[in-house]
């Protein structure tokens, strides 16, 4: 028989072989004949399978909706200042982008992996932030800068009112909001954040879609394959305030001394 040469590398997810590229098998021309999005290509990719409408549309949300958060936020500062540093476009970008971790925007994964774990261990949201607190934890997916239970971020709001309407459970958002209103009443910026809100729904979406086992679920949660949804979509951001320097001949960024303050 046929012996097949042992290969360095496995690749499960796409093929450039053939007359035409495939994504998880799809053809190229039936993407387009079909007219997928964002969301189903993400599906492909990332999920190795074509997900129903709603979710593809909720995927296609959360990019929208993180893709940028103005000038002031730590990943477009940092790109800002390489860009006025003269950098090229990438390195203005993954400037931006290593800031994406615990604290801004990759709170993502973990918001998903502790919101699972409390609610299918049945905790109440007391037990489950007063155990984070005796571990030292901050609570992932709550807190922001400046948004208050007084001012809510309304792309959690928007998130949340669009899974209340196409989800068929959103037994997981539920318990986070649950959390969120005992974390409000300790103090007022523990907010459900949109780290927060996109990690609760997205299990959401994975255990009410009916197309993931249990297994791929807690896969997907293990690997941590949500905090990619806040990379890609805030390289868009990015990308933008690149341009936007550049195109405004913004000269070498310097901090000013008087915003320092230089002590022993
Ligand atoms: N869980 C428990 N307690 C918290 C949390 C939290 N998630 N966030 C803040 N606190 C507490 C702090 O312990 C602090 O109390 P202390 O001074 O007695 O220690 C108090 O609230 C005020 O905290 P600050 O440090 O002033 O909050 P800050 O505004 O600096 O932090 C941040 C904001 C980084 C978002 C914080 O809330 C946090 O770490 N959250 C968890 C990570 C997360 O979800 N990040 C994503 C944010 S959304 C985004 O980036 C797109
Ligand atoms: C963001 O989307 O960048 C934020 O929620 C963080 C912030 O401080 O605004």
């Amino acid at each position: 028989g046929r012996v097949r040469a042992p290969t360095h590398i496995i690749s499960t997810i796409s093929d450039d072989r053939g007359e035409e590229p495939c994504y998880a098998g799809v053809p190229m021309s039936t993407i387009v004949e079909r007219g997928y999005g964002v969301g189903d290509v993400i599906s492909l990719l990332w999920f190795k399978r074509s997900l129903p409408r709603y979710c593809t549309q909720f995927i296609e949300i959360c990019i929208m909706l993180c893709a940028d958060h103005g000038p002031c936020v730590s990943g477009a500062h940092n790109t800002i200042v390489t860009a006025r540093a003269g950098k090229d476009l990438v390195s203005s970008l993954v400037s931006g982008l290593l800031t994406i971790g615990p604290r801004f925007g990759g709170a993502i994964d973990d918001a998903a992996r502790y919101f699972k774990d409390a609610f299918d261990r049945g905790l109440t949201p007391y037990e489950f932030v007063e155990s984070m607190k005796k571990k030292g934890i901050r609570v992932p997916g709550i807190g922001h800068r400046i948004k208050r239970g007084d001012n809510r971020d309304k792309r959690v709001e928007l998130l949340q009112e669009y899974a209340h309407s196409h989800f068929p459970s959103v037994k997981y958002m539920d318990y986070a909001v649950q959390v969120e209103t005992y974390t409000l009443s300790k103090a007022n910026n523990l907010v459900l954040n949109v780290d927060g809100a996109i990690g609760s729904l997205f299990l959401d979406l994975l255990a009410g879609s009916g197309m993931f086992s249990k297994q791929e679920i807690d896969e997907i949660v293990e690997i941590g394959y949500l905090n990619g949804l806040f990379v890609l979509a805030r390289s868009i951001g990015l990308i933008g305030h690149t341009f936007d320097q550049k195109r405004l001949k913004q000269p070498l960024y310097r901090h000013p001394w008087e915003d320092v303050l230089y002590t022993k």
